[in-house]
C-alpha cells in the first residue's frame, strides 16, 4: 500500500481515504463520494481492529463480509482497497500506542476505557500507510472525529480531516454495522433514539435552553422503549466536548443506548 501511495503521488494523484471496519452500508459509501468528490484517486481500508474493542466486546462476532464489500466500493468508485490481517498491523512486538488526553476519557470514553487509544493508534498507523491527502470521516461518530482532527494537529500529519453527514435508515436510525444486532423489536424501538434528538430540535426552536430539560425530555422518550438501556445522553461543546448547560452557540447532543447486544450512539448538532 505504500508504494502505490508512493506511485500515486508521483504521479501527482491526491489521495482520498476512507478508514472502516467493513460490512459496508450506505453511511460508508457517502464517505467515498466525499473523497472522490475531493481527491483524485480513494482509498479505503477495511480493519476490524482488535485494540478498540475492550474485554467483553463485540470483536468476535463484528460482522464481517469481505466479497460484499469490495463489490459495494467498487461500484461507487473507490479504486484501492487496503484490508490488512491482524497480524500485520500488530507483530508480537508491537509497543507503540497513540492517545489522545481528555477528549478520550468523556462520553463513550468512560465506559469504553481503552476504545479511543485503540482507534488513534490504528489511525496513525493507517495515515503512515496511506499518506492519504484527504481522510473523510462520519459526523455519526461525533467524538472519533473530534479526537481523530485533535491527532492530526497536534502530530503534523499532512492530511485534511473531512467530516461527512450521518446517513440515515428512512425512519431515521443511523446506519450502523451494529445495526445487524437488533431483533426485530429493538430495531423498531431504536428509532426512538432519532425522534428524541428531532423532538429537542423543536423544543430548542421553540425557546428551551435549558440543558436539564432537553436531557430529561431524551430520557423519558427513550425509557419508554422496553428494549433499550440508556448508556449516556449528553450535551457538550462541539470543539472539545465540555459540557454545557445552556443551549448558546453550536452544541452536541449525544446519546449512547443499549438494545441487550447492540450498543448504537447518534447525535445532532443544534446552533442557535
Ligand atoms: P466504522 O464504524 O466502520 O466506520 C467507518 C466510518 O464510517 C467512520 O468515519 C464512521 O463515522 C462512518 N460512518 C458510520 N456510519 C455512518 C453513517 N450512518 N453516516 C455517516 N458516516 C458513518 O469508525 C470506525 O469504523 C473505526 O473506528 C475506524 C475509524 C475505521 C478505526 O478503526
Amino acid at each position: 500500500m505504500q508504494k502505490i501511495s508512493d506511485e500515486l503521488r508521483r504521479e501527482k494523484k491526491t489521495i482520498g481515504f476512507v478508514p472502516t471496519m467493513g460490512y459496508i452500508h450506505e453511511g460508508h459509501l457517502s464517505l467515498i463520494d466525499v473523497s472522490n468528490r475531493n481527491s483524485d484517486i480513494t482509498v479505503a481500508s477495511i480493519f476490524v481492529n482488535p485494540t478498540q474493542f475492550g474485554a467483553g466486546e463485540d470483536y468476535r462476532e463484528y460482522p464481517r463480509d469481505i466479497e460484499m464489500d469490495k463489490m459495494l466500493l467498487k461500484k461507487r468508485r473507490c479504486s484501492f482497497l487496503f484490508y490488512p490481517d491482524v497480524d500485520a498491523m500488530y507483530s508480537k512486538y508491537f509497543k507503540t500506542e497513540v492517545y489522545v488526553k481528555d477528549l478520550s476519557r468523556f462520553l463513550c470514553g468512560i465506559r469504553r476505557k481503552t476504545h479511543f487509544k485503540g482507534v488513534t493508534t490504528v489511525v496513525a498507523k493507517l495515515f503512515n500507510i496511506v499518506k492519504p491527502d484527504i481522510a473523510v470521516f462520519g459526523q455519526k461518530d461525533a467524538q472519533q472525529a473530534i479526537i481523530i482532527k485533535r491527532m492530526v494537529e497536534d502530530l503534523n500529519y499532512n492530511t485534511k480531516v473531512i467530516i461527512a453527514p450521518i446517513i440515515r435508515e428512512k425512519d431515521g436510525l443511523a446506519m450502523s454495522s451494529r445495526n445487524v444486532y437488533l431483533t426485530k423489536g429493538e430495531r423498531k424501538d431504536a428509532t426512538v433514539i432519532y425522534n428524541s434528538l428531532k423532538e429537542t430540535e423543536h423544543m430548542i426552536e421553540n425557546g428551551v435552553r435549558n440543558v436539564s430539560i432537553i436531557v430529561r425530555r431524551i430520557r423519558e422518550m427513550i425509557s419508554s422503549k422496553k428494549s433499550a438501556r440508556i448508556d449516556y445522553i449528553k450535551t457538550v461543546e462541539t470543539k472539545d466536548l465540555k459540557p454545557v448547560n445552556e443551549i448558546k452557540g453550536e452544541v452536541l447532543i449525544a446519546v449512547a443506548c443499549y438494545f441487550v447486544k447492540a450498543r448504537l450512539i447518534d447525535n445532532i448538532i443544534v446552533k442557535v
